[in-house]
C-alpha cells in the first residue's frame, strides 16, 4: 500500500514522504479499513513538526488521526459481518505508528464507526478530532439544554462542530470570529449570534447583549487572548473549557475568577474518559442519521501532496483540509 511516513520530526517538506509498505493485517479485536479520505487536523502537524512536547514513540510514523473508508477485513474476535461497512475512524495514530494518511489502516474495532447512509467519506473524515473534542467541551458537565453557550472561533473545525452540537442539544449559541467570511460559516453551522472580530473592545458587550445574565459555558480555543472577554461574558458559576494551547501560557486573574465562582476546565480528546468518547460517538452518529451535521467546505490534496496538506493546516486554512487516498 501507499502510505505517508516520517522518521523524525521537522518541517513537512523535509520529513514527510510517501512510501510503499506491506498491507497491514488485523490482529485480534482489530479491523482493517481501506481508507478513501484522511482528515488533517492541527494535532497532525504539531506531532510531525515536534511542536507537541512528546518525543516520537515509534521509529516510523504515518500521520493522521481521522479518516473514512470501507472496512475490508476483521481479526479474531470481531464480527465478520462488519466486512463491507462504510466507517469513519478516530484516534488512529494515537499510541500507534499507523495513521490515516495511507491506503489501509488497522485499528481496534470500536474505533471504526459505522457511517449512516448518505454521509460521504469527505464529511466522515472530518468527524473524529473536531466533533469528539467539541462534544466533550460541551457536555463534560452534563446537559446544556436551555443554556447560553459562547463558542470562540466558530469557523474553526472544533468551533464549528461545537456550534452544531450545541444547537442540537438545545443551547443558545453565540460565537466569535475574525472576519465576515468566517461569520458566514458560523451562521451556516446554526449560531444564533456572531461577534465579528473578537479583538474589538465592544466584543464582550455584544456577548452580554445576547445573554444579559452572562453565558453559562465558554468553549475556548485561545484562553490567554480571550480571558478578559471571557470574564466579562461569563455568568456567575459559569465554566470556561479550554482545548487549545497558545504560544505562552496565560497569567490567571485569580480574584475575578474566585469572586464569581467561575470554573476553568481543560480537555484533551485523546485522554478523555472512555465513557465520554463512547457517548460522543453515539451522539455524533445520531446527529448524522438525523442529517443535522454540516461539513465545513473542504480543501482537497492528493496523498502525494501530504506535505502541502499539513502546511495548509499549519497556516490556519479556512475549511477542512482532507487528503484523498489513491
Ligand atoms: N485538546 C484537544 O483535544 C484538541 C482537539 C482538537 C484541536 N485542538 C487544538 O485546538 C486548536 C484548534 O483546532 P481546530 O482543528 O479547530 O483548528 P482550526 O480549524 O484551524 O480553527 C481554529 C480557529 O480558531 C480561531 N481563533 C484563533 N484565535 C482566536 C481567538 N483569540 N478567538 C476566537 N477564535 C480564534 C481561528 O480563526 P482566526 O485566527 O481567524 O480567528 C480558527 O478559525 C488547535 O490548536 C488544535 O491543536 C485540541
Amino acid at each position: 500500500m501507499q502510505a505517508a511516513v516520517y522518521e523524525r520530526t521537522g518541517p513537512a517538506r523535509e520529513v514527510l514522504r510517501v512510501v510503499e509498505l506491506p498491507d497491514p493485517e488485523p490482529g485480534p479485536g482489530e479491523v482493517r479499513v481501506r481508507l478513501r479520505v484522511s482528515g488533517v487536523n492541527p494535532t497532525d502537524w504539531r506531532s510531525r513538526s515536534g511542536d507537541t512536547p512528546r518525543p516520537m514513540a515509534f521509529p516510523r510514523q504515518t500521520p493522521g488521526q481521522d479518516g473514512a473508508g470501507e472496512l475490508d477485513a476483521v481479526g479474531a474476535d470481531v464480527d465478520a459481518g462488519r466486512v463491507g461497512e462504510r466507517v469513519w475512524v478516530f484516534h488512529a495514530a494515537f499510541g500507534r505508528p499507523t495513521g490515516t494518511a495511507a491506503q489501509y489502516l488497522v485499528l481496534p474495532a470500536d474505533q471504526a464507526v459505522p457511517l449512516p447512509p448518505g454521509v460521504d467519506f469527505q464529511q466522515a473524515a472530518g468527524l473524529g478530532i473536531p466533533f469528539m473534542t467539541a462534544h466533550r467541551c460541551l457536555f463534560a458537565d452534563g446537559p446544556i439544554d436551555g443554556h447560553d453557550v459562547l463558542v470562540a472561533g466558530g469557523a474553526g473545525a472544533v468551533g464549528n462542530a461545537a456550534i452544531q452540537l450545541a444547537k442540537r442539544a438545545g443551547a443558545r449559541v453565540i460565537t466569535t470570529v475574525s472576519s465576515p467570511a468566517k461569520a458566514e460559516l458560523a451562521r451556516q453551522a446554526g449560531a444564533d449570534a456572531v461577534v465579528v472580530d473578537y479583538r474589538r473592545p465592544e466584543a464582550a458587550r455584544e456577548v452580554r447583549e445576547f445573554a444579559p445574565g452572562g453565558v453559562q459555558r465558554i468553549v475556548e480555543v485561545a484562553l490567554g487572548t480571550n480571558l478578559a472577554l471571557d470574564l466579562e461574558a461569563l455568568a456567575p458559576g459559569g465554566t470556561i473549557i479550554t482545548y487549545a494551547r497558545e504560544t505562552a501560557d496565560p497569567a490567571l486573574p485569580v480574584y475575578p475568577l474566585m469572586f464569581n465562582n467561575l470554573r476553568l476546565e481543560f480537555m484533551l480528546v485523546y485522554t478523555a474518559p472512555p465513557d465520554a468518547l463512547r457517548l460522543a460517538v453515539h451522539d455524533i452518529t445520531k446527529a448524522l442519521r438525523a442529517g443535522d451535521l454540516r461539513p465545513l467546505p473542504s480543501l482537497h490534496f492528493p496523498l502525494a501532496e501530504i506535505a502541502a496538506a499539513h502546511e495548509a493546516v499549519e497556516r490556519g486554512a479556512v475549511g477542512k483540509v482532507v487528503v484523498d487516498l489513491p
